[in-house]
């Protein structure tokens, strides 16, 4: 059934349309309004940042740093942004791809800040760890990686652990490095071990697998904590 407006009813509804839109872009800056569905095209494109050492968006990086550091009490360390985009609304809304240091290992961590209209305020909208994949433990070559650890920690200390298999496994992609945190299980001379190590591989070009730490994390038992990856 078609609805006829008249023309008053018609532009009436306009304006309360573009009231609505202009309050939800208003409201918080709120990531939800601002990425849903087709509003973003009403309020603004998203644009790439061409300049990521620009010092006004590096501060904007260590800002949600920092934020989300007083918010969640963690003790993440800034060192970059990535890469990042802008989106004009009722201020600017930035989406940033951070790498922070979490204790020794690198992250990357996707991060939404808000800058309100004459820039002087700002709020971290979102903030979440991005740059981490789970492996497949039951993949041949996530074993093959686990299998590299050992056989790589064997020669450098010369003993003579024989792998078992990969307990836990992760990846973080940075720049061309790919990062790789696995837990594997492996057999001392009498004893199973689980071990924390990391490793690292050039995404480009032939460089090998690099063994970058190898620890026992526990006596025998999964849920000793430094095993948590
Ligand atoms: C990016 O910004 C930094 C700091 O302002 C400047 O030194 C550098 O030349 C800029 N790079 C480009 C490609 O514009
Ligand atoms: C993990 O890898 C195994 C062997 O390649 C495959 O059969 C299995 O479907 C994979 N599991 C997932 C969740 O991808
Ligand atoms: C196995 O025993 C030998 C001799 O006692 C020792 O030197 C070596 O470190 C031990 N290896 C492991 C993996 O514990
Ligand atoms: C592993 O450690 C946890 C916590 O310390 C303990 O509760 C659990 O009983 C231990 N499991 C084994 C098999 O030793």
């Amino acid at each position: 059934m078609a609805i006829k407006f008249n023309p008053i009813l018609r532009t009436l509804l306009v304006v309360v349309t573009i009231f609505l839109l202009h309050v939800s872009a208003t409201q918080g800056g709120g990531r939800k309004e601002v990425i849903s569905g087709g509003w973003r095209k009403t309020i603004g494109l998203w644009k790439p940042i061409t300049n990521t050492t620009d010092p006004k968006v590096v501060e904007i990086g260590n800002f949600a740093v920092d934020e989300h550091n007083e918010e969640e009490k963690t003790k993440l360390k800034f060192q970059e942004v990535v890469k990042g985009e802008y989106q004009v609304v009722h201020g600017l809304n930035y989406r940033l791809l951070i790498s922070a240091k979490d204790g020794n290992s690198l992250h990357n961590y996707l991060a939404d800040v808000w800058v309100k209209p004459g820039g002087k305020s700002r709020t971290l909208t979102s903030f979440e760890d991005c740059g981490s994949y789970p492996l497949n433990i039951t993949n041949s070559v996530v074993i093959a990686l686990g299998q590299f650890v050992v056989d790589e920690h064997n020669k450098e200390v010369k003993t003579k652990l024989e792998f078992r298999e990969v307990i836990k496994g992760y990846v973080r992609p940075h720049y061309t490095i790919l990062y790789y945190e696995l837990i594997v299980y492996a057999k001392g001379n009498d004893s199973l071990h689980y071990y924390l190590t990391y490793l690292q591989r050039e995404i480009i070009g032939s460089k090998p697998l690099v063994l970058t730490s190898f620890e026992e994390c526990d006596s025998g038992n999964e849920s000793n904590v430094r095993c948590n990856l």
